[in-house]
């Protein structure tokens, strides 16, 4: 038996997509990447923006088709898509409905449930799962499965699962659930076990990192009550694996709102921290923060890249920014724009706006920015970071960075890799020097990507 996982989104979803290959690969499923030749074909989805669902759904369009020519194919869907809609709907209505609506999918399955793929899987021989079969009691629980790495020398670790920020726009906290910090044991361990293996960078990721430990789930719990700031003690102990080999720690996303002083110092005295943060701002306006529901103001924003820039010399800074959002007129798009200049982000995800049903945007104001005016604002945005990120670039011609190598074109015959500070590299080398880190000159400015040589 195959399979083969289609996944959609974020770091978090491609860290979740491991976990649930290694319980696959446990009961004797062999993975593909042939989609035409598997025996189970599992999307593990998205819902940011509408966009990400469409894609399942034309896709599974198709596997519909595949199916009626091989009918043991199985279809199977988790991630985001699987959520309560909103606080009304319950998870089996959604699930119901899913399965309602793609008479294709053979079984919907929530991620916190992975370690139960195997009850799953034979309960879908004969009927749809129930709500009940699919309440796992801990919810962290699956996190415990050993993944199957896709790198083994950069590698992905979650440190906490939901979020309860609720941004109003944001459809996460109904998909993931209320927020809850994983053990910091269990992190620590997951980790050390990595730097064993040969691990050269670990990303510890979350939907709001920077409040590991402090969500009011691991309150009421009382575990992380010793620690005055949790996540920084997390990554001052992740940190001492730099003695046994570990060369970069980076996490992704912390929030503005829990971005401490101690997270800045931290950053400036923890060796295997990289120099960059990616810190979402999503808007560069008050009004605007205020209605997504953000907690900080934009001076608070700016205080936080201005000490983390005096902190940590030569560090990059990176963004999320959404254009069009409700009510966003000229006037607060231009106070977006402007902060971008301001702060010459060196790179950033621009979105814009999409409804997301059950959110409280939704509910609550109206989606008034026209298609395409937010199209013009996405442009104009992306021009100055085309701008930003290509002055950034130049101003590395000249200056050497270490690499970690992950990939080999053998067409140009680069090596490409990223840079402590998160810029992607590329230099002439050979396939055997992926995993491996290179000391690299560059000579090039380009607008995404600086070029070099390892050979100076
Ligand atoms: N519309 C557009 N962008 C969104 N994001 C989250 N929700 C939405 C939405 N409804 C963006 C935010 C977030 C990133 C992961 O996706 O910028 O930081
Ligand atoms: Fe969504 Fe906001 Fe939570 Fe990020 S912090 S996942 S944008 S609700």
């Amino acid at each position: 038996m195959k399979y083969y996982i289609q996944t959609l989104g974020c770091a978090m979803n491609y860290s979740d997509s491991e976990r649930v290959a290694s319980v696959l690969q446990k009961l004797g499923f062999k993975k593909t990447e042939n989609p035409r030749e598997t025996d189970l074909y599992l999307f593990n989805t998205c819902s940011i923006r509408q966009k990400g669902e469409d894609r399942v759904y034309g896709m599974m369009r198709n596997l519909g088709e595949w199916k009626k020519q091989n009918p043991r194919l199985k279809l199977a869907l988790t991630g985001c898509m699987v959520r309560k809609t909103s606080t009304r709907n319950t998870e089996k209505e959604n699930r119901d409905k899913l399965l309602g609506k793609f008479k294709m999918l053979d079984f919907v399955f929530k991620i916190t449930d992975t370690q139960r793929l195997e009850e799953i899987l034979q309960e879908s021989e004969h009927r749809p799962f129930t709500e009940e079969e699919s309440e796992s009691p801990g919810r962290l629980e699956y996190l415990n499965v050993n993944p199957d790495y896709t790198n083994i020398f950069q590698a992905f670790v979650p440190i906490q699962i939901g979020c309860d920020k609720f941004c109003t726009y944001c459809i996460v906290p109904y998909a993931r659930g209320r927020e809850q910090s994983r053990d910091m044991d269990a992190i620590l361990k997951e980790c050390a076990g990595l730097v064993e293996k040969g691990c050269r960078e670990i990303t510890l990721v979350g939907q709001t990192v920077n409040s590991y430990g402090k969500s009011g789930i691991d309150k009421l719990h009382g575990k992380f009550a010793e620690y005055k700031d949790p996540f920084v003690e997390l990554l001052t102990r992740v940190d001492k694996l730099g003695e046994k080999g570990l060369n970069r720690l980076r996490f992704t996303s912390p929030h503005p709102y829990d971005f401490t002083d101690s997270l800045i110092t931290a950053h400036a005295k923890l060796k295997t921290l990289t120099p960059h943060i990616h810190l979402p701002v999503q808007a560069g306006d008050d009004r605007t923060l205020q209605k997504m529901n953000r907690k900080y103001s934009v001076e608070q924003y700016k205080e936080i890249i201005k000490k983390f820039r005096a902190a940590v010399p030569g560090c990059s800074v990176t963004t999320d920014i959404i254009v069009g959002f409700c009510a966003e007129k000229e006037e607060q798009f231009e106070n977006s724009y402007r902060l971008y200049q301001d702060l010459r982000f060196d790179m950033a995800y621009i979105a814009r706006y999409s409804e997301r049903p059950g959110t409280v945007s939704v509910k609550a104001f109206a989606d008034d920015v026209p298609r395409a005016e937010k199209a013009r604002r996405w442009h104009k945005l992306n021009d100055i970071l085309e701008e930003c990120s290509h002055e950034y670039n130049q101003s590395l011609i000249g200056k050497t960075l270490e690499v970690l190598v992950e990939s080999h074109n053998p067409e140009t015959g680069e090596c490409e890799g990223k840079s402590r500070e998160n810029k992607v590299v590329q230099f002439p080398g050979t396939t055997d020097l992926i995993g491996t880190v290179k000391e690299v000159k560059i000579q090039k400015a380009l607008k995404w990507v600086v070029k070099g040589t390892s050979e100076f």
